[in-house]
């Protein structure tokens, strides 16, 4: 889907990141449900696990925190209060998920976890990448049209700059 401002765009590219950090975690966590926890030091896990602690700290929290400050008031404003409101509980999950996991990520890429962690961390994993590939579709289909919608050029730009140059 093509979106008309330089805001929405930033947020789509945003969204397709996590749904490729989504999918990779997912084909990783399947190829390793035989095996068990990976080596400490594993190359392939390591990078896997550091990318998607980035992903998380750098590119979602700060993402849903700009959303929540400066584009969700705008859906409440333009009668999408409900929407604004289901939203902000999903990110209240992932954030939730993303607290417990990032320990876990961090722990696995220096030692070999134990079964019980690393059964945790699959869960997590799992639960994380389905909440927010459904959360960022959602936001894809009703967030960033109505966005485009509502946001003139001016207004578009300031976001733009506020998100971008913070
Ligand atoms: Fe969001
Ligand atoms: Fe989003």
């Amino acid at each position: 889907m093509e979106f008309r401002c330089q805001t929405t765009r930033r947020l789509h590219e945003e969204h397709e990141a996590s749904f490729d950090a989504c999918a990779r975690l997912e084909q990783a966590l399947t190829a390793r449900a035989r095996g068990g926890a990976p080596e400490a030091g594993d190359p392939q896990w390591g990078s896997l696990a550091r990318g998607l602690d980035a992903q998380l700290g750098a590119e979602v929290l700060r993402h849903f925190d700009f959303e929540e400050r400066a584009l969700f008031p705008l859906l409440e404003e333009g009668g999408e209060g409900d929407i604004a409101s289901l939203l902000i509980e999903e990110h209240d999950a992932i954030r939730e998920c993303s607290a417990m996991l990032r320990p876990l990520l961090a722990r696995s890429r220096e030692t070999v976890l134990d079964a019980q962690d690393w059964r945790a961390l699959t869960m997590l994993g799992r639960e994380l990448a389905e909440r927010l590939v459904s959360h960022a579709q959602k936001e894809e289909m009703a967030l960033l049209p109505a966005l485009d919608d509502l946001l003139d050029d001016d207004r578009d730009s300031d976001l733009f700059n506020e998100y971008v140059l913070a």
